[in-house]
């Protein structure tokens, strides 16, 4: 394989799967702190209060970004750390950390990407009505002023939000996620919110005089109907819609997919003037997070047994191909800044034996996802880069602990990092890579 010299590779992480120190020196308790003691909230009753205490731990955990060799780490700041309540007085311990983390990546020779809002979002802005107020747009515009005016100089890329989609469905809609709410209204009135904040945010780090590049994180897949009949057809649309379309055509054509206002009706969110234009502020790269297709069946949930392919321990197919459709799909339908895969990889069966993970299928996982990029700009599409989730085992949200993404394992019980052979591949894949540069 061989991509562009100037190709990004990474790995991410996000900041309330792998800190802890959740009442350290000055942090906010999140949406994610409380939902976690909702009983039956999480697979196995934990929580990230502890994870993988990269809080004291992040000067060896850069370490092993570094020996990966990687140019790029995608990590996300914690806003209720910096600013406890979400509005007023900032924590400057907080502040503090991710300096340290930032200049830590630089002194390494690995450009800090940063996400601004991967879902932690601090429970005294949801006490006052979370995502689904108005007010919040604008404390998460001056959150990110108040972030790149700390970290701005030293920053490569500003990512706004972190799967919009998964903010508003799941944790609004199907309420499996914080803040646990089940009201599709209340959903489609937060996806409004973080596009419209999205877009105001990007509006006022540029009037800042940004150097970052900035944009945002979709979850996207290509959605199939079950079979070619015209109630799986007509529900794959739609829920194309839903998924897809409600995000990129508001980001890239100002406008929501008319389809989908009229399927929602009265659940369809309230719409300033100015909202759909601010929306559409142009982006300097689309961030995807790619896992795995969905197949939608009019007779209710589809049976992923049903492809015949490899599922992962989440039970989603390995569907590389899928990747390449995506891209394609996005290049044909809108006009796009380039794309970074910035989220990829899988939760498999795990053993460490020995010192030693040998997670081959997760290695076969990364080997055809990254090929399937490489077609994808074979036909045309332009990429920027690739990174995988995950750096290291986390909290995987409701699932708990028990579903392990990380190239690096790690043991909870002494905190201890085991670099899995995928990891090693990873590594000695960038290595080829970088000598072919
Ligand atoms: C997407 C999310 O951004 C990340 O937090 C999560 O761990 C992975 N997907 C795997 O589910």
């Amino acid at each position: 394989m061989n991509f562009p010299p100037d190709f990004v590779w990474g790995v991410a992480t996000s900041a309330y799967q792998i800190e802890g120190a959740a009442t350290e020196d000055g942090r906010g308790p999140s949406i994610w702190d409380s939902f976690c003691r909702v009983p039956g909230a999480i697979a196995d009753a934990s929580d990230g209060s502890q994870a993988c205490e990269h809080y004291q731990r992040w000067a060896q955990d850069l370490d092993l970004v570094a020996d990966l060799g990687v140019d790029a780490y995608r990590f996300s700041v914690s806003w209720p750390r910096v600013r406890p309540t979400g509005s007023g007085a900032w924590n400057s311990k907080g502040l503090d950390f991710y300096e340290r983390l930032v200049d830590g990546l630089l002194a390494r020779g690995i450009k800090p990407y940063l996400t601004l809002n991967h879902w932690d979002l601090p429970q005294a802005l949801q006490d006052q009505g979370g995502w689904a107020q108005r007010d919040t747009v604008h404390r998460f515009v001056e959150y990110a002023q108040g972030v790149q005016a700390l970290l701005g100089d030293r920053l490569s890329s500003i990512t706004t939000h972190n799967e919009p989609w998964v903010i508003a469905m799941l944790g609004h809609d199907s309420g499996i996620f914080a803040p646990g709410l089940k009201r599709r209204a209340t959903a489609m009135q937060v996806s409004h919110h973080l596009l419209l904040s999205h877009g105001l945010a990007l509006q006022a780090l540029r009037a800042d005089g940004s150097r970052c590049e900035l944009g945002i994180v979709l979850n996207l897949s290509p959605v199939q109907p079950a079979s070619a009949s015209p109630a799986d057809v007509q529900k794959a649309s739609l829920e194309d819609g839903m998924l897809l379309r409600w995000y990129m055509d508001p980001l890239f054509h100002a406008r929501y997919p008319q389809d989908v206002l009229e399927h929602l009706g009265a659940d369809a969110p309230q719409v300033r003037a100015g909202d759909m234009e601010a929306m559409a502020t142009p982006m300097d790269f689309l961030g995807l997070n790619y896992y795995t297709r969905a197949v939608v069946s009019a007779e209710g949930p589809w049976d992923v047994k049903r492809g015949g392919r490899e599922l992962t321990e989440m039970g989603w197919e390995v569907y590389p191909e899928g990747l390449t459709q995506l891209l394609l799909r996005l290049h044909q339908d809108y006009r796009l800044p380039p794309m970074y895969v910035t989220e990829n990889g899988g939760a498999f069966k795990d053993q460490l034996s020995q010192g030693r993970v040998a997670d081959a299928a997760r290695t076969r996982y990364l080997t055809q996802h990254i090929a399937a990029v490489q077609e994808a700009m074979r036909q045309g599409v332009c990429m920027a880069g690739y990174m995988v989730w995950s750096l290291l085992d986390n909290f995987e949200w409701a699932s708990g602990y028990d579903k392990r993404f990380g190239i690096v394992h790690v043991d909870y019980d002494t905190q201890q990092r085991t670099l899995k052979d995928s990891g090693r591949w990873y590594r000695d894949f960038l290595q080829r890579q970088r000598a072919a540069r």
